[in-house]
């Protein structure tokens, strides 16, 4: 199963898109975890990626989309991924399709998660984050145990550099503007599945499933 999660920033992409990748045993293509982690490690390519992430801004299409082509080849593929994240411009889209193609692959759905700016905002401030293994919680939809340790690994928890609430306003924006046309660009292709983001996370999970189980 091929699959892309599609939706604003906060949205839930990627708590929806961990447990897809835990039921069916495929890996979850995070550009944004990717980025951070290049950030981390202080890589050229982290150090010229993190001037865009933390204003808000897109990472050129050019250096994802190298990264995106590069991660479709590693074995693991094989049997399905989820891209969580990508693509988030039409150049990115048109760019996934030749990378498809030439590897003979087809997406075979698109979840879009549907939530509000508001709610948005309200989830990416109380989110945290472990350093240690990326695991995602929320101080009150989702809290971890312990006051700032990992429920997984004991790890510290963090806030990400990008979630202030100006930054937040700005990414939303560009997804707004970049990212939002890219589901009509699905729809019409007939492989798009609105899903109501603004219901709990268990909510959420029951409909991508019930998606997912009618596909495969
Ligand atoms: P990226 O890391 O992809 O961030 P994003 O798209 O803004 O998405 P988020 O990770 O913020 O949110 P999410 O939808 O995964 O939500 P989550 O599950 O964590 O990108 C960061 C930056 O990297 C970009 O700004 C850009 O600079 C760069 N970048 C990345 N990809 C790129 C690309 N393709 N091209 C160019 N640049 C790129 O949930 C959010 C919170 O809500 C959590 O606390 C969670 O616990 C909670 N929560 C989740 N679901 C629910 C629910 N149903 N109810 C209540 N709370 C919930
Ligand atoms: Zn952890």
């Amino acid at each position: 199963m091929n699959l892309i999660f599609l939706g604003p920033p906060g949205a839930g992409k990627g708590t929806q898109a961990k447990r897809v990748s835990e039921k069916y045993g495929i890996p979850q293509i995070s550009t944004g975890d990717m980025l951070r982690e290049a950030v981390a490690k202080g890589t050229e390519l982290g150090k010229k990626a993190k001037e865009y992430m933390d204003k808000g801004e897109l990472v050129p299409d050019e250096v994802v989309i190298g990264i995106v082509k590069e991660r479709l080849q590693q074995p693991d593929c094989e049997k399905g991924f989820i891209l969580d994240g990508f693509p988030r411009t039409l150049a990115q889209a048109e760019a996934l399709d030749e990378m498809l193609k030439e590897l003979n692959k087809k997406i075979d759905a698109v979840i879009n998660v549907v939530v509000p700016e508001e709610e948005v905002v309200k989830r990416i401030t109380y989110r945290r984050t472990c350093r240690n293994c990326g695991a995602v919680y929320h101080l009150i939809y989702a809290p971890p145990k312990e006051d700032n340790k990992c429920d997984k690994c004991g790890g510290e928890l963090y806030q990400r550099d990008d979630d202030k609430e100006e930054t937040v306003r700005e990414r939303y924006r560009v997804y707004k503007q970049n990212t939002e046309p890219l589901i009509d660009y699905y729809r019409k292709k007939g492989i798009l599945y609105d899903v109501d983001g603004t219901k709990d996370i268990e909510g959420v999970w029951k409909e991508i499933e019930a998606i997912l189980e009618k596909i495969k």
